[in-house]
Formats: C-alpha cells, structure tokens, sequence
C-alpha cells in the first residue's frame, strides 16, 4: 500500500526497516474508533467550509460505507500499510479516488493517533466499569448468604478475632468500588479532545474544534495543541487503575488459594473453574485463582513500561510514542479474562461453614474478649491484657481451649473473674465474640448488615 509520505522520498524503506516502522499488526486494533474520528473530521470541515458541502458528504459517506464494509468482512485492512490511518485512507481512495486526499486536511497523524487511542480507550473503560459491577454484586450475593458464617480473622495469617464471612468479602467489595472510582476519574482525562493540534503547533485552517469535540463525545478540547500531540498521562493513569485493580484481585486470588488447601478446607472449587495433573490422579488445582495471582505481573509491567517509555520525551510526538499501544491493550486483554474468570471462581464456590467454624473453635482468638470484658469492669486494659494472657499460657500449657476453661478454675486468675464468671464465660465465645463488634464497619452481623445495605445501595446508584 502506497505511503502517505512518499514524496520527498526517492529509495523505497528498507523492508527490515518496514517491519520496525509498521504498527498495523497492533494499531488495526481501533480502526473503528479511526474513522469515527475521520467521519467527525470531514463533517467539520464541510461545515466550517474548508472543503465543498458535497466534498464533505462523499467522504462521510464513503466513510460510512467502508466502516460497514469491514464489520461485514467484504473488505479488509491491507496487511502492508504502514498503521491504521494509512490503511483506512487507503481503502478510502480507491473508493473515492482522488477526494480521498482531501480528508487529512488541518490534520496529522499524531492529533489522529491521539483521538482514536482517546476514543478506544474510552469505550474499554465502560466494558471494564460493567464488570466490575458485576464482580461486585456477586460478592454481595454471597456475603448476603453468608452474614453469620464465622471464620478466623486474621492478621500476619495468625488468628486474630473471629470474622463473619460477609464481612472479610465485603472488603474486596470496597476495594472494587475504589478501583470503579478511579477508572471514573481516569475516564474524564481521556476524554478530552486532541484532534485539530494538527502535527504539533495547529492548523491555518479555520477548524472548529468544538463541533468535532461534540460530535465525538468528548467533554473537553485539550487547550495546547502541543500538549495535545504529546501527552500520555491517560494511558498511565488507566494503567495505574489497572495495577491497583489486578494487585485486589491477586491478593483475593491468594485467599481462595490458600483457603482451598486440604489445610484449611474452606471452600471448595468447582471443577468448571479447576484443573487436574498430568500425573497425580488425585489433583484438583485452584489454576484460575493462580493464573489470576500471576498475571498481576505482567499488568504492573505495561505500567512501568508506559512510565519509562515517557520518560524524558521532548516536546512534542516522537516515535517512540507508538509503543504505548501494546501495554494498553495486553492489560485490558488480561483485566476482560481475570475479571469474569475469577468472579465465576467465587460464584460457583462452596464455602463450608462447619470447616470455617472449626478453625475459630479453640484458637484463643476470643481473648481479646476476656480482656473487653475486664476492661469495662473498669480494670485498665493494659492489667486486662496480662491477665489474659497468663490463662491463654496456662491453657496452652494445659492442652485445653479457653472455651473448656471451668468456672473454678477461671476464678482464679483474677477477683473481677470469681464474680460472675458466667458472664466472663460467655465472653470467650465465638459468637458472643462477632455479636459483640457493633461499631460502625464492625464484624457483628447486626453491622455487617448495614455494611451490605450500604453496599448494595452503592452499586445500584452508580450503575
Ligand atoms: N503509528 C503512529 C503511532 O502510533 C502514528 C503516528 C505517526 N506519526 C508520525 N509523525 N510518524 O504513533
């Protein structure tokens, strides 16, 4: 396919040179979001008069014909063009012969380049924000099942206090709904036009940049077009949500990993969303969870690729500019496959309580509780801890729990526990525990239950 540039030029490129310089393997990508733009393009020019009413609406409707063209695959992008500018204007001219030149007029490649990555981008931020949704309302249903199952909370992977499982799933909850707040503050710096910064410095012509923002959608016209040509910042911004958001997903990843382990035997998988071993029979492997876990790699990796891609860049386009492309697209490729794949992993999960419950009997994790309960017996609660912690070593030493501590025996430790030492009894509890923890974002399912309203109220007012 001929060049777009091939005047000054006397020796064709060198083919090697060619396969370096030629970005249609991945920019073909958003040739729907190129001739939107060119479509845009050609209205305003034929309404501020730059080129003849029927000179406009030829190329419009060529335009709108070689779009439906390829959706059908009667016509196809030539596989030589040098991008996907070249080959729609291609496509373009052989349809319309000699009218086809006057379609780059007051434009260039790198304003074009800009509004189609703006455009495609924009797009893959409403298929993201729909899933993500989705995600979240199927950690609300679960946690709406799951509001008085008790598990063992933990911190440094110890047992810490006894949690309810809709509330340890509700924070991946909220996790996502910062994850859908930045998306939507990423979307707004996308969403801004660059086309009319011509090459770099604007254009004679007397285009209006305001009617092509408008057709397009965009909220805003980017104000220098030097700036207009150059900046990145909306990719690495996406990119940024994109690590944030695989970064949650890894670390829920690593919980249903760990959680289906024989040791803990917390959930069970689904053999749609498990694999076995080539070798031992008996395997059933959580590869979804891991894939999931391992490919937050490669998300941070077109992060930091963007980043030092941009690096000290003069002002204003340069070539190295057309690698922002592939890191784009490789982490909205691999957010499209984790999302739904590790939310149908979670969908079609057996969580099992008696196992959950199980874990928490006997772990000291109430301790806190007894220590509460001297507490607002009006002994400091540094005095509370040791004393706690004496019949947490004396059990250990024991081989008991605290739940089997007898009343007797509990008298002992201190005179607030031979009075009323029932009541110290029913502290040690896992559900006294969970009921007890009332405060506002608290685990007792009494919180937790405003926690889901608010949840659900959330999801549904920003859909
Ligand atoms: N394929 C190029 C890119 O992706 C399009 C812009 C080319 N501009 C230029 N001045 N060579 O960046």
């Amino acid at each position: 396919m001929k060049k777009l540039w091939g005047g000054r030029f006397e020796e064709p490129t060198d083919a090697l040179i060619e396969s370096l310089n030629n970005s249609l393997a991945f920019d073909s990508r958003f040739w729907r979001q190129d001739i939107a733009g060119s479509i845009a393009h050609a209205t305003m020019l034929g309404t501020t008069g730059i080129l003849a009413a029927d000179e406009s609406a030829q190329l419009v409707a060529g335009l709108h014909q070689l779009r439906d063209d390829l959706e059908a695959g009667t016509v196809a992008l030539p596989p030589d063009a040098e991008d996907v500018h070249t080959a729609v204007e291609g496509l373009l001219k052989e349809r319309l012969g000699a009218v086809a030149g006057k379609l780059h007029t007051a434009r260039s490649r790198n304003d074009q380049v800009a509004n189609d990555i703006r455009l495609y981008l924009r797009d893959e931020c409403d298929v993201l924000e729909t899933k993500l949704q989705e995600f979240q309302q199927t950690l609300l249903d679960i946690a709406e099942r799951e509001m008085e199952t008790i598990l063992p909370g933990c911190t440094h992977l110890q047992h810490g206090q006894p949690v309810v499982l809709a509330h340890h799933l509700l924070a991946y909850f909220w996790m996502l709904d910062r994850d859908r707040e930045r998306l939507a503050d990423t979307r707004k710096r996308v969403n801004r036009l660059s086309l009319g910064a011509g090459a770099l410095a604007g254009t004679g012509f007397p285009i209006d940049r305001h009617q092509v923002a408008e057709l397009l959608g965009f909220e805003a016209v980017l104000e220098n077009s030097m700036d207009s040509v150059a900046d990145r910042d909306f990719l690495i911004e996406f990119l940024s949500f994109a690590s944030i958001l695989a970064m949650h997903l890894s670390r829920l990843a690593e919980e249903i990993i760990i959680w289906n382990t024989p040791e803990y035997g917390y959930i069970l998988l689904d053999d749609a969303v498990t694999t076995g071993s080539s070798i031992m029979p008996q395997k059933k492997n959580p590869d979804v969870a891991e894939l999931v876990r391992g490919k937050v790699g490669r998300v941070y990796g077109d992060l930091i690729t963007l980043l030092t891609l941009m690096k000290g860049l003069p002002l204003t386009y340069n070539k190295d500019m057309q690698e922002d492309k592939e890191p784009v697209f490789d982490a909205i490729d691999t957010l499209n496959l984790v999302l739904p794949a590790l939310q149908k992993t979670l969908a079609t999960a057996q969580f099992k309580k008696e196992r959950m419950l199980a874990a928490a009997r006997g772990d000291f994790s109430t301790a806190t509780d007894l220590a509460d309960y001297l507490a607002r017996q009006s002994l400091p609660f540094r005095e509370a801890h040791e004393v706690v912690g004496k019949i947490v070593r004396y059990c250990i030493e024991q081989g008991i729990t605290l739940e089997d501590l007898d009343a007797p025996t509990l008298s002992t430790f201190h005179p607030l526990l031979a009075v009323n030492t029932q009541n110290a009894q029913a502290a040690l509890t896992l559900q006294y525990s969970v009921s007890a923890r009332t405060s506002y974002g608290g685990t007792a399912p009494s919180a937790v239950r405003v926690q889901w309203e608010n949840a659900k109220a959330r999801l549904n007012n920003r859909a």
